[in-house]
Protein backbone atom coordinates (compact mmCIF):
# COMPACT_ATOMS: atom_id res chain seq x y z
CA UNK A 1 0.00 0.00 0.00
CA UNK A 2 2.92 2.28 0.52
CA UNK A 3 2.65 5.11 -1.85
CA UNK A 4 6.19 5.53 -3.94
CA UNK A 5 5.81 9.70 -4.56
CA UNK A 6 6.29 12.15 -1.46
CA UNK A 7 3.17 14.14 -1.10
CA UNK A 8 3.57 17.69 -1.76
CA UNK A 9 1.37 20.07 0.57
CA UNK A 10 0.73 22.59 -1.95
CA UNK A 11 0.25 25.30 0.88
CA UNK A 12 -0.20 28.50 -1.56
CA UNK A 13 -2.75 30.93 -1.45
CA UNK A 14 -3.52 31.03 -5.53
CA UNK A 15 -3.53 29.39 -8.56
CA UNK A 16 -1.37 31.46 -9.90
CA UNK A 17 1.30 30.74 -7.33
CA UNK A 18 0.31 26.55 -8.06
CA UNK A 19 0.77 27.04 -11.37
CA UNK A 20 4.14 28.73 -11.02
CA UNK A 21 5.77 25.76 -8.77
CA UNK A 22 4.36 23.40 -11.02
CA UNK A 23 5.40 24.34 -14.30
CA UNK A 24 9.19 23.87 -12.57
CA UNK A 25 8.19 19.88 -13.25
CA UNK A 26 8.74 18.67 -15.90
CA UNK A 27 5.16 17.70 -17.88
CA UNK A 28 5.62 14.20 -17.69
CA UNK A 29 6.17 13.98 -13.95
CA UNK A 30 2.76 12.86 -12.20
CA UNK A 31 2.71 14.00 -8.59
CA UNK A 32 1.39 13.39 -5.60
CA UNK A 33 -0.50 16.80 -4.67
CA UNK A 34 -2.10 17.49 -1.50
CA UNK A 35 -4.79 20.39 -1.27
CA UNK A 36 -5.63 22.00 1.89
CA UNK A 37 -8.13 24.56 3.20
CA UNK A 38 -6.23 27.58 1.93
CA UNK A 39 -5.82 26.85 -1.75
CA UNK A 40 -9.21 25.03 -1.74
CA UNK A 41 -11.13 28.12 0.09
CA UNK A 42 -9.21 30.65 -2.19
CA UNK A 43 -9.88 29.23 -5.67
CA UNK A 44 -12.62 26.07 -5.22
CA UNK A 45 -13.04 22.71 -7.16
CA UNK A 46 -11.67 24.23 -9.96
CA UNK A 47 -8.09 23.72 -8.88
CA UNK A 48 -8.91 20.22 -7.98
CA UNK A 49 -9.83 19.54 -11.72
CA UNK A 50 -6.90 21.24 -12.70
CA UNK A 51 -4.45 19.24 -11.10
CA UNK A 52 -6.06 16.25 -12.31
CA UNK A 53 -6.43 17.25 -15.85
CA UNK A 54 -2.76 17.21 -15.84
CA UNK A 55 -2.32 14.21 -14.70
CA UNK A 56 -1.40 14.25 -11.09
CA UNK A 57 -3.23 12.29 -8.03
CA UNK A 58 -4.75 14.59 -4.97
CA UNK A 59 -5.22 14.40 -1.81
CA UNK A 60 -8.12 17.23 -0.95
CA UNK A 61 -7.27 17.48 2.90
CA UNK A 62 -10.78 19.01 4.01
CA UNK A 63 -10.66 17.22 6.99
CA UNK A 64 -14.95 17.59 7.37
CA UNK A 65 -16.82 17.61 10.39
CA UNK A 66 -20.54 17.48 10.59
CA UNK A 67 -23.52 16.02 10.95
CA UNK A 68 -23.46 12.28 8.96
CA UNK A 69 -26.00 13.30 5.74
CA UNK A 70 -24.36 16.50 5.38
CA UNK A 71 -20.89 14.74 5.50
CA UNK A 72 -21.95 12.20 3.27
CA UNK A 73 -23.50 14.79 0.71
CA UNK A 74 -20.20 16.94 0.53
CA UNK A 75 -18.14 13.89 -0.16
CA UNK A 76 -20.68 12.81 -3.27
CA UNK A 77 -19.39 16.22 -5.15
CA UNK A 78 -15.87 15.56 -3.89
CA UNK A 79 -15.84 12.25 -5.72
CA UNK A 80 -17.33 13.80 -8.54
CA UNK A 81 -14.14 15.81 -8.65
CA UNK A 82 -12.30 12.84 -9.07
CA UNK A 83 -10.07 12.78 -5.87
CA UNK A 84 -7.53 10.42 -5.02
CA UNK A 85 -7.62 10.39 -1.08
CA UNK A 86 -9.45 12.49 0.85
CA UNK A 87 -10.53 12.88 4.59
CA UNK A 88 -12.79 13.75 7.84
CA UNK A 89 -12.26 14.20 11.36
CA UNK A 90 -12.72 10.50 13.67
CA UNK A 91 -14.37 13.09 16.58
CA UNK A 92 -17.19 13.29 14.68
CA UNK A 93 -17.96 9.89 15.24
CA UNK A 94 -18.47 6.41 13.61
CA UNK A 95 -22.05 7.05 11.98
CA UNK A 96 -19.91 10.03 10.04
CA UNK A 97 -17.34 8.02 9.01
CA UNK A 98 -19.74 5.67 7.56
CA UNK A 99 -21.74 8.11 5.92
CA UNK A 100 -18.90 10.24 4.32
CA UNK A 101 -17.87 6.38 2.88
CA UNK A 102 -21.08 5.80 1.25
CA UNK A 103 -20.94 9.15 0.37
CA UNK A 104 -17.44 9.10 -1.81
CA UNK A 105 -17.61 5.58 -2.70
CA UNK A 106 -14.59 3.30 -3.00
CA UNK A 107 -12.82 4.68 -5.78
CA UNK A 108 -11.06 6.93 -3.67
CA UNK A 109 -8.75 6.67 -0.30
CA UNK A 110 -11.06 8.21 3.14
CA UNK A 111 -8.64 8.57 5.86
CA UNK A 112 -9.20 10.41 8.94
CA UNK A 113 -7.47 12.90 11.49
CA UNK A 114 -7.63 11.47 15.01
CA UNK A 115 -6.28 14.01 17.48
CA UNK A 116 -4.23 16.68 15.51
CA UNK A 117 -0.66 16.84 16.36
CA UNK A 118 -1.56 20.54 17.79
CA UNK A 119 -3.18 18.93 20.49
CA UNK A 120 -1.00 18.73 23.76
CA UNK A 121 -2.18 15.79 26.27
CA UNK A 122 -3.20 18.25 28.75
CA UNK A 123 -4.95 20.45 26.41
CA UNK A 124 -6.86 17.07 25.51
CA UNK A 125 -7.60 16.55 28.59
CA UNK A 126 -8.39 20.14 29.88
CA UNK A 127 -10.57 20.99 27.18
CA UNK A 128 -11.61 17.96 25.10
CA UNK A 129 -12.35 16.68 29.00
CA UNK A 130 -10.52 13.68 27.69
CA UNK A 131 -8.92 10.99 30.84
CA UNK A 132 -6.58 9.07 29.45
CA UNK A 133 -3.13 9.70 27.97
CA UNK A 134 -2.74 11.76 24.30
CA UNK A 135 -1.50 7.99 22.42
CA UNK A 136 -4.36 6.18 23.93
CA UNK A 137 -6.87 8.64 22.59
CA UNK A 138 -4.91 8.83 19.01
CA UNK A 139 -5.32 4.34 19.34
CA UNK A 140 -8.97 4.70 20.30
CA UNK A 141 -9.76 6.87 17.19
CA UNK A 142 -7.89 4.59 14.75
CA UNK A 143 -9.59 1.41 15.77
CA UNK A 144 -13.01 3.23 15.31
CA UNK A 145 -11.64 4.84 12.09
CA UNK A 146 -11.12 1.22 11.13
CA UNK A 147 -14.43 -0.32 12.39
CA UNK A 148 -16.56 3.00 9.86
CA UNK A 149 -14.56 0.91 7.64
CA UNK A 150 -11.43 3.95 6.41
CA UNK A 151 -8.97 2.73 4.60
CA UNK A 152 -6.60 5.03 7.56
CA UNK A 153 -5.69 7.90 9.52
CA UNK A 154 -3.36 11.24 9.60
CA UNK A 155 -1.11 10.70 11.98
CA UNK A 156 2.05 11.81 13.56
CA UNK A 157 5.34 8.95 12.06
CA UNK A 158 6.14 8.13 15.82
CA UNK A 159 2.38 6.47 16.31
CA UNK A 160 2.68 4.07 12.88
CA UNK A 161 3.83 1.25 14.28
CA UNK A 162 0.74 1.16 17.50
CA UNK A 163 -1.33 2.04 14.96
CA UNK A 164 -1.09 -0.78 12.62
CA UNK A 165 -0.61 -3.07 15.53
CA UNK A 166 -3.95 -1.94 17.08
CA UNK A 167 -5.67 -2.16 13.31
CA UNK A 168 -4.17 -3.74 10.91
CA UNK A 169 -0.82 -3.78 8.63
CA UNK A 170 -2.84 -2.42 5.39
CA UNK A 171 -4.18 0.37 7.49
CA UNK A 172 -3.22 3.51 5.92
CA UNK A 173 -0.99 5.97 7.91
CA UNK A 174 0.09 9.14 6.38
CA UNK A 175 2.17 11.06 8.22
CA UNK A 176 3.33 14.98 7.76
CA UNK A 177 5.91 16.41 9.95
CA UNK A 178 8.78 14.79 7.70
CA UNK A 179 12.24 16.86 7.42
CA UNK A 180 15.34 15.93 5.61
CA UNK A 181 18.46 15.06 7.66
CA UNK A 182 19.45 19.00 8.39
CA UNK A 183 16.09 21.04 6.82
CA UNK A 184 14.54 24.14 8.71
CA UNK A 185 12.03 22.46 11.07
CA UNK A 186 9.97 25.53 11.13
CA UNK A 187 6.53 25.00 13.58
CA UNK A 188 6.50 21.17 13.25
CA UNK A 189 7.37 19.75 16.63
CA UNK A 190 8.12 16.55 16.07
CA UNK A 191 10.04 15.43 12.93
CA UNK A 192 11.33 12.69 11.33
CA UNK A 193 13.47 12.15 8.29
CA UNK A 194 12.05 10.12 4.99
CA UNK A 195 14.07 7.43 5.64
CA UNK A 196 13.24 6.75 9.02
CA UNK A 197 9.91 7.41 7.96
CA UNK A 198 9.71 4.43 5.68
CA UNK A 199 11.84 2.38 8.65
CA UNK A 200 8.83 2.58 10.55
CA UNK A 201 6.02 1.68 8.20
CA UNK A 202 4.56 5.11 7.06
CA UNK A 203 2.37 4.23 3.59
CA UNK A 204 2.68 8.05 2.53
CA UNK A 205 4.61 10.52 3.59
CA UNK A 206 3.74 14.94 3.17
CA UNK A 207 6.24 17.47 2.67
CA UNK A 208 5.55 21.19 2.70
CA UNK A 209 7.98 23.34 3.05
CA UNK A 210 11.23 21.59 2.73
CA UNK A 211 10.22 21.42 -1.27
CA UNK A 212 8.26 24.69 -1.73
CA UNK A 213 9.96 26.77 -0.43
CA UNK A 214 13.52 24.92 -1.27
CA UNK A 215 15.55 27.14 -3.64
CA UNK A 216 15.81 24.03 -5.95
CA UNK A 217 12.22 22.42 -5.65
CA UNK A 218 12.77 19.75 -8.34
CA UNK A 219 16.04 19.15 -7.00
CA UNK A 220 14.77 18.81 -3.25
CA UNK A 221 11.80 16.89 -4.43
CA UNK A 222 13.89 13.99 -5.96
CA UNK A 223 16.42 14.03 -2.89
CA UNK A 224 13.18 13.22 -0.52
CA UNK A 225 11.98 10.94 -3.05
CA UNK A 226 14.97 9.04 -3.54
CA UNK A 227 15.18 8.96 0.55
CA UNK A 228 11.98 7.66 1.14
CA UNK A 229 12.80 5.04 -1.35
CA UNK A 230 16.00 4.03 -0.29
CA UNK A 231 15.67 0.49 0.27
CA UNK A 232 13.55 0.00 -2.62
CA UNK A 233 16.08 1.94 -4.73
CA UNK A 234 19.24 -0.58 -2.97
CA UNK A 235 16.89 -3.68 -3.91
CA UNK A 236 16.43 -2.71 -7.20
CA UNK A 237 20.44 -2.36 -7.79
CA UNK A 238 21.06 -5.85 -6.50
O1 LIG B 1 5.54 22.46 5.36
P1 LIG B 1 5.28 21.19 6.08
O2 LIG B 1 6.08 20.02 5.55
O3 LIG B 1 5.37 21.32 7.58
O4 LIG B 1 3.75 20.88 5.72
C1 LIG B 1 3.05 19.80 6.26
C2 LIG B 1 1.65 19.78 5.74
O5 LIG B 1 0.94 18.75 6.43
C3 LIG B 1 0.86 21.07 5.98
O6 LIG B 1 -0.05 21.21 4.89
C4 LIG B 1 0.12 20.81 7.25
O7 LIG B 1 -1.09 21.51 7.34
C5 LIG B 1 -0.15 19.31 7.14
N1 LIG B 1 -0.37 18.62 8.41
C6 LIG B 1 0.57 18.61 9.42
N2 LIG B 1 0.32 17.93 10.58
C7 LIG B 1 -0.83 17.28 10.75
C8 LIG B 1 -1.80 17.29 9.73
C9 LIG B 1 -1.52 17.98 8.57
O8 LIG B 1 1.64 19.17 9.27
N3 LIG B 1 -1.06 16.59 11.84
Amino acid sequence: MREHRPVIALDFPSFEAVKEFLSLFPAEESLYLKVGMELYYAEGPEVVRYLKSLGHSVFLDLKLHDIPNTVKSAMKVLSQLGVDMTNVHAAGGVEMMKAAREGLGKEAKLIAVTQLTSTSESQMQDFQNIQTSLQESVIHYAKKTAEAGLDGVVCSAQEVQLIKQATNPDFICLTPGIRPAGAAVGDQKRVMTPADAYQIGSDYIVVGRPITQAEDPVAAYHAIKDEWNQDRNERNRL
